[in-house]
């Protein structure tokens, strides 16, 4: 079969990439594999740093190089602890786009910007986006309420139009609900030049996401259902508002959340999983309780969270997941469902343009 030609937007210029389609950062699942599979394929891959140490960050950035000669980008959430040592770790290894989020990225913008780097920031709201511009953004990653884990209040139907309107210059990646062609081509009408999809490249082949996640995810008649209605939005999962997939644990966490010994504790055992010293975590638990709060419940469901995504734990994890996984119905390999979305996207837009020029016409 002939490859779908290469769509030029605003984002395919600025990364330098075929397709306009972003792999977004996902804890254990945005890992040099699927990274340099959705590159590869056209797209760009965004590895998750959440996870990593400095280290395993400079070996997966090199790992990504060994696989793949096309854009690449790594996500670092500033809020967290190791993100700024992350952060500087991608600048040393000159990656070409940086994903920042929760946080102000100035420091990183101008020494990214040395090498001719790119800075895409995840916001949710116009107060964020001014904000992400005038630290230096190059670009915004938008995600609506549909989106898995934290998408904003603002669905992306409504939140890509505004945000495009207010800032006509910035290019824009749409995170939130996108998992096909029809919803690239809806995305584009809109006013992105972009989408990111998280849930969708989640269950691909390529993706370590838990075999048993993927299954459910794919065949909603395997669990207690996996539609688009199947998901819920809250609060008690990791501190932040997010989206999960509904299953007995998540459903009771929404109810009623752990405790704050409880989180306290595991937010301890989360550091030390990942070689955070404590000296680190409790003097900012004393000084700035309400934002180490946040940071804790963030470390203390990375237990829960891992049980879903790694052991494939339906019953005791938590999943992230968007109402997006309503479309989801396979698990294709990533080159594949590229060419799949970005035909289906072309073949969607044609017909949209004959539709609304037959109406002009009558
Ligand atoms: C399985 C899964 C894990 C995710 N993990 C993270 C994460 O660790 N950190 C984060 O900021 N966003 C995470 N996300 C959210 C994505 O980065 C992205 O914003 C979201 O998936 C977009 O919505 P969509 O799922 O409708 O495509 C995750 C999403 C999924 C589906």
């Amino acid at each position: 079969m002939m490859a779908a030609p290469a769509i030029r937007t605003r984002i395919t210029s600025l990364f330098g990439c075929k397709y306009p389609l972003i792999l977004p950062g996902m804890s254990w699942i945005s890992d040099p594999n699927l990274v340099s599979a959705v590159s590869n394929a056209g797209g760009v891959g965004i590895l998750a740093t959440g996870p990593l140490s400095a280290d395993e960050t400079r070996n997966a950035i090199r790992t990504i190089r060994s696989n793949t000669d096309k854009p690449f980008g790594i996500g670092t959430t500033l809020l967290m602890p190791g993100a700024e040592a992350n952060a500087k770790v991608a600048i040393e290894e000159q990656v070409p786009i940086i994903n920042i989020s929760l946080g102000k990225g100035d420091w990183i913008a101008e020494r990214v910007h040395e090498y001719n780097g790119k800075i895409l920031a995840t916001v949710t709201n116009a107060k964020h986006a001014q904000s992400a511009i005038d630290s230096g953004a190059d670009a915004l990653m938008l995600t609506g309420h549909e989106a898995a884990a934290h998408g904003g209040d603002v669905t992306s139907l409504v939140l890509i139009p505004c945000i495009s309107k207010r800032f006509p210059d910035v290019p824009i990646v749409a995170a939130g609900g996108f998992a096909d062609g029809r919803t690239l081509s809806a995305a584009i009408a809109l006013g992105a030049d972009a989408v990111a999809m998280g849930s969708r490249f989640a269950t691909t082949k390529e993706s370590s996401l838990a075999h048993q996640m993927k299954e459910i995810i794919a065949n909603p008649e395997l669990s207690g259902g996996s539609t688009e209605a199947d998901t819920i939005y809250g609060k008690n999962f990791d501190g932040i508002p997010a989206r999960v997939l509904k299953s007995a644990e998540s459903s009771r966490l929404n109810k009623k959340p752990a405790s704050l010994p409880l989180v306290i504790y595991r937010a301890f055992n989360a550091a030390q999983k990942m070689n955070i010293p404590l000296y680190k975590v409790i003097p900012g638990l004393i000084t700035q309780f309400d934002k180490m709060y946040m940071v804790a419940q963030f470390g203390a469901a990375t237990e829960s969270l891992m049980k879903a995504t790694v052991d494939g734990n339906y019953d005791e994890g938590v999943q992230f997941i968007g109402q997006s996984q309503g479309l989801i119905e396979d698990i294709p390999a990533v080159d594949e469902l590229v060419q799949r979305i970005i035909l289906e996207a072309i073949e969607t837009s044609s017909q949209t343009y004959e539709t609304l020029s037959e109406k002009r016409m009558t």
